[in-house]
């Protein structure tokens, strides 16, 4: 059975592919510094997959200790690396910390993973490294745009060092998914996202109010040049993206890159607007949601969809669930944990 390491394996997308990982006979280990998450995550995997994964609370920026890991861990054959701070507000607020949390992590990580037999390595990018795209769906080509935040900065800069290392070492193998914007949770509701405090994000912030959590929701910006007057995203159903992952390891596993270091988007291929998103809660959870215009949020951009073409044909991979689906799996956990 092969070992991969998961570092952020206890945070939200980290768990759904702890359990696609388990589901589909790896062997995991986890990294998790539980500063986003919480251990009771574990119980959660265990419920599904009915497999314990070996879990260390471990501090990345903690060379000397993430060393003696991997001395212990000598047999991993691929690490899949979620672990990294993502609130683009707070990374405004304090870049340092998204730099050294999101930057030197990463650096350390891939030095490890160059001295392992085999140095396949799987990187969470976003689709935020290409800002405002000039042609929608975005295709892997599009170019870089200048980042809007520390935490988008990290994502670019991230991959620039990924890609100079790979030129150099050509042992190592590695895989960008570049993320659309993850939402749901697992349809056992025995995992999903836990946002601390009040959620950043589009789908909790709904769910959060749709429940009573919230009075109402402030929907950013109404008079944008798309359909409705707002923004359009591209949602992706948490466990879809989770074995995306999956399908990413076992190409590298397999030898079957076409280049030491390849990229792939990882959405739907649909372009939903917050109205949209709304109308779809509405219909699953069979409320009114209470919302209200307010204007438009710094650094969003208009609308963002993936060309979803290379990741279909390279990686065999296309999501299988529905918006509705994805906004239902995550009404059900926001119900499950408020009713604990
Ligand atoms: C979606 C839409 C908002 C909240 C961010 C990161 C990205 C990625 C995913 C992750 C936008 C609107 C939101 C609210 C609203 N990173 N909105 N009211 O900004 O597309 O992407 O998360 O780790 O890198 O930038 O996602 O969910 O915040 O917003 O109207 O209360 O919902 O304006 O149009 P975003 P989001």
């Amino acid at each position: 059975m092969r070992k991969i390491l998961v570092t952020g394996g206890l945070g939200f997308i980290g768990s759904h592919t702890v359990v696609e990982l388990q589901n589909n006979g790896f062997e995991v280990v986890i990294i998790d510094d539980l500063s986003n998450s919480s251990e009771s995550v574990l119980d959660g995997i265990i419920g599904i997959t009915h497999k314990k994964p070996t879990f260390e609370n471990l501090d990345l920026k903690e060379k000397a200790s993430v060393e003696n890991f991997f001395k212990k861990h000598n047999d991993i054959s691929g690490v899949i690396h979620f672990a990294a701070s993502k609130a683009v507000g707070e990374s405004v607020e304090n870049p340092l910390l998204y730099y050294e949390n999101n930057l030197h992590t990463l650096i350390y990580m891939l030095k490890d993973v160059l001295g392992l037999q085999e140095s396949n390595f799987i990187f969470s990018s976003s689709c935020t490294v290409y800002g405002q795209a000039d042609k929608m769906p975005i295709t892997e080509n599009a170019p870089i745009k200048l980042a809007e935040s520390p935490y988008g900065n990290t994502k670019q800069i991230g991959e620039e060092i990924i890609t100079d290392t790979c030129k150099v070492n050509l042992n190592l193998n590695a895989i960008a998914l570049r993320y659309f914007n993850p939402i749901g949770a697992h349809s056992s509701a025995l995992i999903g996202e836990l946002p601390i405090g009040i959620p950043q994000n589009l789908v909790p912030y709904i769910t959060q109010t749709g429940f009573g959590l919230r009075e109402c929701l402030s929907v950013f910006g109404n008079d944008y040049p798309t359909p409705d007057g707002t923004c359009i995203r591209d949602y992706i159903h948490v466990v879809d993206l989770a074995k995306a992952h999956v399908l990413a390891l076992q190409r590298l596993l397999d030898k079957k890159n076409d280049s030491n270091f390849e990229t792939f988007n990882v959405g739907t291929g649909v372009g939903s607007s917050v109205l949209e998103v709304i109308t779809a809660f509405e219909g699953v959870s069979n409320k009114s949601l209470n919302y209200k215009f307010a204007p438009r949020r710094e650094g969003d951009v208009i609308s963002a969809y993936a060309d979803i073409t290379k990741a279909n044909n390279v990686l065999g991979w296309k999501a299988k669930s529905s918006l509705e689906d994805a906004i239902d799996s995550a009404w059900k956990w926001e119900q499950k944990i408020r009713n604990l």
